[in-house]
């Protein structure tokens, strides 16, 4: 074993020097990934979680300059699903085995504290047995605190970059990192389960900004880190900047399953559309979370933070039985619990 992944075992960190040498070259890959996947094996065995996502508006009041449901998109098609419409998908993905709904929708200003915590109380109601999660953007604590009480359990807010520089050549003046990170503070001090995480790839990002995200959650201390390639959209003003690899997105996965080996980490769907079996990939490389869709499917192609992304034209059983085969095609097993991080 290469002395700094054994080092990593033992100390469970790193210092920066090794960091860079680890993200920088792919001579360790395979034997990271094989390390990675017997933490993740001791921790959670070979179980992999699901998360219902249901992607309720794509109406979105911010500019982020890599996404595709930015507010100046005007060739975005917008919708939200109605109150019902949210209640349908869930009791569909109910009956799928599904324990945990992810309500994700871009900041849309229509979905006040009032309608949001009626929809989570009601879903909290019908399924007592099943974690709310939301992914909302960025509120104020008391809104965070409100949702909580609706039933809330869990909360996902990528950071995207943990140095504020960076920050600001994703994102239009109006937003920053520090807001950013307060948003993350409060959700964790309200007693939310909180995901973050960062795009590889995207434009600008160098290796230290990479170990700047690593230190940052080691800070924050995150329940789940969702990492996933940045793919370029057509009507961004990224449109010209090439898309993030697969080999650093698994090999960031690996590292980062060393380095937080109780985290949920999603082999998330953009890794799952830069390569066909990179969910697959992602699951080898350390990761026990996947995230499929159960939006309608009349509306999930509009739903495109980047170009082609996959799963748009399926139904949510169709998913279902996709990633049945995928999953064990990888040597694991899809559970069907809520899905809490171990060691809580
Ligand atoms: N490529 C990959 N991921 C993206 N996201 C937004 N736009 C893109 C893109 N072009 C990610 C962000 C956001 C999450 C919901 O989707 O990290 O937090
Ligand atoms: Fe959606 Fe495979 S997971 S079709």
């Amino acid at each position: 074993m290469t002395d700094i992944i054994k080092k990593i075992i033992t100390e469970h960190d790193i210092n920066d020097n090794e960091l860079k040498l680890l993200i920088e070259n792919a001579d360790s890959d395979s034997e990271l990934f094989s390390e990675a996947d017997r933490v993740r094996r001791q921790i959670y065995g070979d179980k992999v979680y699901l998360r219902g996502l249901i992607e309720f508006t794509n109406y979105c009041r911010n500019n982020c300059f890599y996404c595709g449901i930015r507010r100046d998109n005007k060739n975005a098609r917008r919708y939200r699903l109605s109150k019902d419409e949210i209640l349908n998908c869930c009791k569909e993905g109910y009956a799928l085995g599904y324990r945990t709904f992810v309500l994700q929708g871009g900041e849309d200003p229509y979905f006040t504290d009032d309608r949001l915590c009626s929809i989570v109380s009601e879903i909290h109601n019908l399924y007592p047995d099943c974690a709310v999660t939301l992914s909302l953007g960025e509120r104020t604590k008391e809104s965070y605190q409100k949702l909580f009480e609706a039933g809330a359990e869990r909360y996902l807010l990528r950071h995207e970059t943990a140095d504020a520089v960076h920050y600001a050549k994703l994102h239009p003046d109006s937003m920053s990192c520090e807001n950013r990170k307060r948003c993350l503070y409060d959700l964790k001090s309200i007693g939310y389960q909180v995901g973050t995480g960062f795009m590889t790839g995207s434009p600008f990002q160098t290796t230290e900004n990479l170990i700047a995200d690593i230190r940052f959650m080691q800070e924050l201390s995150p329940d789940m880190i969702g990492i996933g390639p940045y793919i370029t959209h057509k009507d961004t003003p990224f449109s010209s900047f090439p898309s993030g690899s697969l080999e650093l997105t698994l090999r960031l996965i690996a590292i980062i399953r060393l380095l937080f080996p109780y985290a949920l980490i999603p082999a998330t769907t953009a890794l799952g559309t830069i390569s066909h079996t990179g969910r697959e990939k992602g699951l080898k490389a350390g990761a026990n979370v996947i995230m499929p869709n159960l939006s309608p499917a009349a509306v999930r192609k509009k739903y495109e933070l980047y170009d082609d992304k996959i799963c748009t034209g399926e139904e949510s059983a169709q998913c279902r039985a996709c990633l049945e085969r995928r999953v064990s095609s990888a040597g694991y097993r899809i559970v069907t619990d809520r899905g809490d991080r171990a060691g809580i």
